[in-house]
């Protein structure tokens, strides 16, 4: 396997959590490049469901070193709920290294979050409230504070004050908000120091050792390729890059130390939060795939909006992080339609869109081309082969693999680890 980056083709929640569970068992390290806990990834193994935010997907293999990389924001009391229910279910978290560059996220940011989306009104952004942008705007302002100076009581006290001023002078006098205390704010973030010190490491020495040394290591993104803040649906993104680029830098190694890059896309397409989606479906079979699916967000519960297989989408994500695969995770959930459905091209006025535009005035305005395939009526959540799914289904994802222009090396039957079909040797 060696170095592997996995990554969301869409709009997140592809099934990244479950994927990167699955190919866990053949690495060594598991290394969570960027975001925060905006991520919401669940992996059931057995019957047991793990819903996880911050720690990578790999910490359910009691042998296997997990990393949450310089590319992260961590909000310590959510990281250390995480631990603790962990451990709680008899997981170790023995083995979590935390990069020293990460950067904290701290109430004013959950605070800033609140109210710049509320001062939106209806061009809000629909973020998940977690203080995940304003942390990134601090970290870019260079006013930030990383989990460096979070466990250096002297570097604490001082940072943190001139942020919770500078903070509490724009909650107030620009939303009108009461801001935070800084007494109260510095005695629980001490706390979660003393947590979390014994985890905190230069992690980009770890990762390329273990390169060095031959091992085999997953890189783990979270959300998608089309929330990235430089090729994303902007302004309607994240405020990080979950494209495969930023796994260098989220980790600390050179792009010369990746071998492979595996998209993640669900066999139709979901999205969270307000902007375009030109496949989006408002009638029944949008309301079966949302059903079938259980797509409600795993971090804010919100019901997720649904459509079908976009193409150029997919082709987008092919590009934008040079994938030599894809994953094709729900391919269950589309089971017992009598049609299935996946987007070509966009038409937009007189002409016909094959690559993804950066406009979002035109995307707005893209109808998407269909080409329709027969559906299938078996229940495919015990298939453990390629061969064994019906043909309808094998033709819908042949086509899938060839309008987004790679070959597909898994396949998801169901949300257990158990049921993944495996078609390429990775
Ligand atoms: P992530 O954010 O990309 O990790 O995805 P989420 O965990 O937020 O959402 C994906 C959901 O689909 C989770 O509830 C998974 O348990 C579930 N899931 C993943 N793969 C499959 C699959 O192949 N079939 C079914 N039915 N569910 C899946
Ligand atoms: P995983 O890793 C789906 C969306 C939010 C919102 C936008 C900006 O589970 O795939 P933010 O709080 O990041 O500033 O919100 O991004 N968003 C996600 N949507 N899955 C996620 O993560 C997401 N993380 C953020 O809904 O539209
Ligand atoms: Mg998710």
């Amino acid at each position: 396997m060696s170095t592997v980056v996995l990554i969301g083709t869409q709009w997140g929640d592809e099934g990244k959590g479950k994927v990167t569970d699955f190919l866990a068992e053949r690495a060594d390290v598991i290394v969570r490049y960027q975001g925060g806990n905006n991520a919401g990834h669940t992996v059931v193994v057995d019957d047991k469901e793990y819903k996880l935010h911050l720690i990578p997907s790999g910490i359910l293999y009691r042998d296997k070193t997990c990393i949450i990389g310089s590319g992260v924001v961590i909000d310590p009391a959510v990281l250390i709920e995480e631990l603790k229910s962990l451990e709680d279910r008899g997981i170790s978290t023995e083995n979590l290294k935390i990069s020293q560059r990460a950067h904290v996220i701290f109430p004013y940011h959950k605070l800033l979050d609140q109210a710049e989306e509320k001062s939106k009104g209806s061009k809000k952004i629909g973020t998940t409230s977690r203080g995940i942008g304003p942390a990134y705007m601090d970290k870019a302002a260079r006013v930030g504070i990383r989990m460096l100076e979070l466990i250096d009581q002297d570097e604490l006290t001082s940072l943190l004050e001139e942020n919770v001023l500078g903070k509490n002078r724009i909650l107030n006098k620009v939303f009108d908000s009461e801001g935070t205390d800084y007494q109260a704010v510095l005695e629980s973030y001490q706390s979660y120091a003393e947590t979390l010190k014994r985890y905190v490491a230069d992690v980009s020495l770890i990762v390329n050792g273990v390169i060095e040394e031959g091992k085999n290591v997953l890189f783990e993104g979270a959300q998608g390729t089309l929330l990235d803040l430089d090729h994303g649906t902007y302004p309607y993104v994240t405020s990080s890059n979950p494209t495969a680029g930023a796994a260098c830098l989220g980790a600390g190694v050179g792009p010369t130390k990746i071998d492979r890059v595996i998209g993640i896309a669900k066999a139709y397409t979901t999205r969270v939060g307000e902007g375009p989606f030109p496949t989006e479906l408002f009638d029944e079979v949008g309301a079966f795939i949302q059903e079938q699916g259980g797509e409600f967000g795993t971090t804010t519960g919100r019901p997720r909006r649904c459509g079908w297989f976009d193409g150029v989408i997919g082709r987008y994500a092919v590009r934008i992080n040079g994938l030599n695969y894809l994953a094709i995770t729900k391919l269950d959930v589309l089971s017992r339609l009598e049609k299935v459905k996946i987007c070509t091209g966009y038409r937009y006025h007189d002409d016909i869109i094959k690559d993804f535009p950066a406009s979002l005035k035109v995307l707005s305005e893209c109808e998407p081309v269909y080409e329709e395939l027969p559906g299938w009526q078996e229940d495919i959540t015990n298939t453990g082969k390629l061969e064994d799914l019906p043909f309808n289904a094998r033709k819908y994802l042949e086509r899938v693999s060839e309008v987004a222009g790679a070959p597909i090396a898994i396949i998801g039957v169901g949300s257990k680890r158990s049921q993944t079909i495996v078609t390429s040797d990775l």
